[in-house]
């Protein structure tokens, strides 16, 4: 195959470089098509729209691969720990032994906010959603922090950054719980790990179960990143224009609270016991999403990408398995689940449009088993989700012919309006 594509528009042809990946990917190089051609692209949603190159993850949604720095997720979710994979997708490399000391050290060290960080949480009404709170809390601590809202941050400054934040993300949520909950906040064990310490803050019980912290561990090794979603955009977007890291991160919060990204665990829950307590069986229920006057989806199905399965789900639904068994859990909620999804994955509805449970569909249900209340779950995808989200700020303020993220649109308004008196409108 040429590495060239030719576009023909008229009279006129141009030749496009073809871009090709390291696992084989293609894309069309249109970086000159506008000066060259006057013509931009046009695609809704950026269905097909590489929007920059990276080298932290791959994946392959038609066979369900996902490798965080040319590693499996089956591996790293076997062998790794959370920390180890932020590290991992954070500096392009698995630490030794010292260096992942030191970077757990690191991030224990900052075990607390600022006092003012701590009244604004207070200041919340107890029923806020924990995402409002984390997202409004996140850029707040840009206001105690000058030193790391400089336009460019050293590799020192780096450095920080990311332990800083995965520290204080973990304090802020936890406090978040507490707040909602009408209880005093519990002070971080440095001695804990970062799973454990955090369900001793939510919980102020230090005596955390193992299986428990080994669960939520894996939950979060799953979400560390997962390229350029809707999230991850976010804060390049955002981090594009030089806005300061807290700023940024805090995007990343607010896009991924919706219900077709990171907000679908919470949905899903909600699905399901809806399910069980209308007791409307799940013909009935698979019938009204496929309803297209209905406006209802089957939460937890489906994505952008993966159109074979998603590799997260299938680790998630074993994690399930063994966590409700480890505790002795039985969730009715669990059994709906299941049982949607054998049916669905039977329907033709489902199976001509390539809809199969994502990473959302069964890790609510550990959430719950573990004690975490529904809607701190889209709290728990950002504490995952942190350390890729940094990693890809990272990698894009650091790439040469780093450039502010700017579309264009094609304007589709009216042309020739003349303004009239408002009293004669
Ligand atoms: N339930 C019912 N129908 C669905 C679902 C679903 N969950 N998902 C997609 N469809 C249907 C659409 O109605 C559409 O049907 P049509 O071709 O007859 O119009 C077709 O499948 C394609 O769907 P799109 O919305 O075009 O697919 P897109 O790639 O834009 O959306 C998304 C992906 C947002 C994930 C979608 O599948 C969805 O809404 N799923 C439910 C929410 C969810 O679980 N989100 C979490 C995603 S994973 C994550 O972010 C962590």
């Amino acid at each position: 195959m040429s590495d060239k594509a030719k576009l023909v528009l008229g009279e006129k042809t141009i030749e496009l470089p073809i871009f090709t990946g390291t696992e084989g990917e293609k894309a069309i190089d249109i970086t000159k098509l506008r000066a060259e051609t006057g013509f931009v692209t046009l695609d809704s949603g950026y269905m097909n729209t590489g929007a920059c190159t990276s080298s932290i993850t791959f994946l392959d949604g038609e066979v369900g691969i996902l490798k965080y720095r040319g590693y499996s997720i089956e591996e790293i979710a076997e062998k790794s720990s959370f920390l180890e994979s932020s590290y991992l997708v954070f500096y392009g490399k698995l630490p030794t032994a010292q260096e992942l000391k030191a970077f757990e050290e690191r991030i224990a060290s900052f075990d607390d906010v600022p006092e003012g960080i701590k009244q604004q949480i207070k200041a919340f009404p107890k029923n806020a959603h924990p995402m409002a709170v984390l997202s409004s809390n996140m850029v707040s601590l840009s206001a105690f922090y000058e030193e790391l809202c400089a336009q460019d941050l050293t590799p020192a400054q780096k450095d920080t950054a990311i332990a800083q934040l995965m520290g204080q993300l973990k304090v802020v949520a936890a406090y978040a719980y507490r707040h909602s909950q009408g209880k005093e906040f519990v002070k971080s064990d440095k001695s804990l790990d970062y799973c454990s310490d955090f369900i001793h803050m939510m919980t102020g019980d230090k005596n955390v179960n193992k299986e428990v912290a080994k669960a939520l561990d894996i939950l979060l090794i799953l979400h560390v990143d997962h390229e350029q979603n809707c999230s991850t955009s976010s804060v390049r977007m955002v981090g594009s224009s030089k806005a300061n890291i807290f700023a940024t991160i805090s995007a990343g919060v607010d896009a991924l609270w919706g219900p077709l990204h990171g907000g679908a665990n919470q949905a899903v829950l909600e699905m399901l016991e809806e399910i069980k307590n209308s007791g409307k069986g799940y013909e009935a229920f698979l019938a009204e999403v496929k309803d297209k006057n209905s406006n209802s989806r089957l939460m937890g199905f489906g994505h952008r990408v993966y159109k074979n399965f998603d590799p997260r789900a299938k680790i998630i639904k074993v994690a399930c398995d063994k966590v409700l068994a480890t505790l002795g859990v039985k969730d009715p909620l669990l059994d709906i689940a299941k049982g949607l999804e054998e049916v669905a994955l039977k329907d033709e509805y489902f199976v001509s449009r390539k809809l199969y449970p994502n990473v959302d569909f069964y890790s609510g249900i550990i959430y719950r088993a573990l004690g975490i209340p529904t809607n701190m779950f889209t709290v728990m995808f950002a504490m995952g989700r942190l350390p890729g989200w940094m990693a890809q700020w990272k990698e894009m303020v650091e790439q040469p012919g780093f450039k502010i993220c700017r579309p264009r649109q094609i304007y589709t308004g009216d042309t020739k309006n003349t303004y009239k008196d408002i009293k004669s409108r």
